[in-house]
């Protein structure tokens, strides 16, 4: 199968990090196609984690090529930084990660804005991660933006730079009662980003068309995860991307009928880190429990994200938009131990039952889940690699996510490290 899409199916952090690593062994191109440095995607490297922001998950594998695609923003200082953590595990990025010149430049305006406004709303916030995705986004969107190409010379980031500075130092100024930014000292510290950059800056588009053409796989790696789509979430508690599959196709220029399997990655429950509606929430000594044992800090700002129990609703709704053809279940060891698990099957908002995610997000922040009940199981999942290890009321657990869903689980992971995986034999996979 030679393009593979691996999606986020909740509110992202459900371990798509471990399993692009794992799957990228078999394939030659891994590639980003949304989202930047707010993501952050855990891969377990020898006795070191390691937590990628903006470089593909596919880097420790040697050979592999790597791409930070169009549909993406980079915040080059976070990108060299990865870089430069990578060089001291010894792994070399020279020739074998590009950067699209169409993909949009973080600039640190877009930072400072994401931080004054999300100071500005007050309990309203939206929780964002602080590094000026949506800032960036929406510059992209408004025709403003500076792209990776714009990077590689000077004269052109400079001219697009005063441009963009004339509107955002009033804003800056007026609005937020912050120092307006000087525009040389930008254009200073951007030219030994370019300086280091360019050598992987290239039309990446093309090196996915060649790829194909020669019979190559492709891996898709999605950010953030579908509840935190721009259309598809709960908006406005959403990034400024696509991370559902559509996103993909825009992102990297690739045609919807390239894509050969989506691969949905959910975790045994739910996380959320930010605000917004989270139906299953628990926010008593079980959500504590998930978030002890599934160590659930979020990997980029290390705030507690919140825990509740899986949401079926969610997963279909990820299953609808993103055509998933397999879920990869995630973190089933984190669920050991409890008396009782519950998946949620719908809402009750109101007097109304309902199966779908509501359009208002007012109406998803009422719902209510519908809980199924099942019996918990108190010997290990953890570190199992067959399904036969697994206890029967574990076992009966994932039969009922297939039974909800509709769709066969491929692989359940049962720790954080690689050889931690039960992974079923599929045709589907590369
Ligand atoms: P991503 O953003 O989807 O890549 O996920 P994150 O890396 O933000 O969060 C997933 C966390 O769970 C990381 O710390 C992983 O090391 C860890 N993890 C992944 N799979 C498993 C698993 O099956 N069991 C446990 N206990 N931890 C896991
Ligand atoms: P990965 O790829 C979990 C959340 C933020 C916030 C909202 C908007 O690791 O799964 P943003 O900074 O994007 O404007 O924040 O989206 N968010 C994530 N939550 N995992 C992520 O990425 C996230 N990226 C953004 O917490 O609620
Ligand atoms: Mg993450």
């Amino acid at each position: 199968m030679p393009v593979i899409a691996v999606i986020g199916t909740q509110w992202g952090d459900e371990g798509k990090g471990k399993v692009v690593d794992l799957l990228s062994e078999r394939v030659d191109i891994v590639a980003r196609y949304q989202g930047g440095s707010n993501a952050g995607h855990t891969v377990i490297f020898g006795h070191e984690t390691i937590v990628l922001h903006q470089i593909p998950s596919g880097i420790f594998r040697p050979g592999k090529v790597c791409i930070i695609g169009t549909g993406t923003v980079v915040d080059p200082a976070v990108l060299l930084q990865e870089i430069a953590v990578l060089a001291t595990h010894g792994i070399e990025v020279h020739e074998r990660l590009w950067v699209s010149g169409k993909a949009h430049l973080i600039m640190p305006y877009h930072r400072q804005i994401d931080a004054a406004s999300e100071a500005r709303k007050g309990p309203r916030a939206i929780g964002t991660t602080g590094r000026g995705i949506g800032w960036a986004y929406t510059d992209k969107m408004s025709r403003q933006g500076l792209r990776m190409i714009d990077l590689l010379d000077e004269a052109r980031l400079a001219e697009k730079l005063a441009a963009n500075l004339s509107e955002k130092n009033v804003l800056l100024e007026s609005l937020y009662g912050l120092e307006p930014l000087d525009g040389e000292a930008i254009v200073a510290e951007y030219r030994e980003y370019a300086k280091r950059l360019a050598p992987m800056v290239t039309d990446t588009e093309r090196l996915i068309k060649e790829a194909l053409g020669r019979g190559e796989t492709i891996l898709l790696e999605g950010a953030q995860g579908t509840m935190l789509d721009i259309d598809q979430g709960t908006y406005p508690y959403v990034t400024s991307s696509t991370p559902t599959i559509g996103g993909a196709c825009a992102g990297l220029g690739l045609p919807p009928k390239a894509i050969d399997v989506v691969i949905g990655v959910a975790k045994a429950y739910t996380t959320r880190v930010g605000g917004g509606p989270l139906p299953t929430e628990l926010t008593d000594e079980v959500g504590a429990h998930l978030r002890d044992e599934g160590q659930e800090y979020g990997s980029t700002t290390g705030r507690p994200r919140r825990c509740g129990w899986l949401d079926a609703v969610v997963l279909r709704h990820a299953c609808w938009i993103n055509g998933l053809d397999r879920i990869v279940l995630t973190k089933l060891d984190v669920l050991d131990g409890l008396e009782r698990v519950a998946i949620a099957t719908a809402y009750r908002i109101g007097a109304e039952t309902v199966e779908v995610i509501p359009a208002d997000v007012r109406a998803m922040e009422e719902a209510e889940p519908v809980l199924l009940e099942l019996e918990g199981w108190r010997e290990p999942t953890a570190g199992a690699t067959t399904l036969e290890e697994l206890p029967e009321a574990a076992r009966r657990y994932v039969e009922q996510i297939e039974k909800l869903t509709g769709l066969p689980i491929v692989a359940i992971s049962t720790g954080p490290e690689r050889g931690q995986t039960i992974l079923q034999p599929d045709p589907l996979l590369p």
